[in-house]
């Protein structure tokens, strides 16, 4: 397992390399998902049009019934209408949330934000309830805020 100061370096090298689109949210989620043990699923939505899209190339774990989540639905639609992280220690007793695992118990949405602009979310899914201490969230936005700056450089 990579430590949390790996994964940000890493990060911060691939933003360097010029693979495409695809490959760079392929390393990228896999650098997320390797840098702590408690993170099950992790993927990268982009915005497209009102609602939120995940590619078959940026995710690591369980395929997913929510490729497609309008702004409106989930806790994914609601970190970008809000354009702020959103932490639920307990999926099952939060109203939005949107099922895409019967193992999951806790998640967390980081909105993926470059000059203002929304280029999309980072979710990430623990089976483990309550996963996402305050460390961890700060440390998850940094690799977010990396994410988000190489996200723009490919449109
Ligand atoms: N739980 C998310 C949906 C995406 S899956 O977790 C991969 C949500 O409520 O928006």
């Amino acid at each position: 397992m990579e430590t949390i100061e790996n994964a940000l370096g890493t990060l911060r090298k691939i933003s360097n390399t010029s693979t495409e689109i695809d490959e760079y949210c392929r390393q990228a989620v896999e650098i997320v998902y390797d840098s702590n043990d408690l993170f099950d699923w992790v993927g990268i939505y982009f915005v497209r049009d009102q609602e939120l899209y995940l590619p078959s190339t940026s995710y690591k774990g369980l395929e997913p019934e929510h490729k497609v989540i309008p702004f409106s639905k989930g806790i994914c639609g609601a970190a970008a209408t809000e354009r702020a992280t959103i932490l639920v220690d307990d999926v099952n007793s939060d109203p939005r949330y949107l099922s895409c695992s019967i193992y999951t118990k806790s998640e967390i949405v980081i909105p993926l934000i470059n000059n203002k602009q929304l280029v999309g979310v980072l979710d990430i899914d623990s089976n483990t309830p309550a996963a996402f201490h305050s460390n961890i969230k700060t440390e998850l936005e940094e690799m977010a805020s990396i994410i988000a700056v190489s996200l723009a450089e490919y449109h």
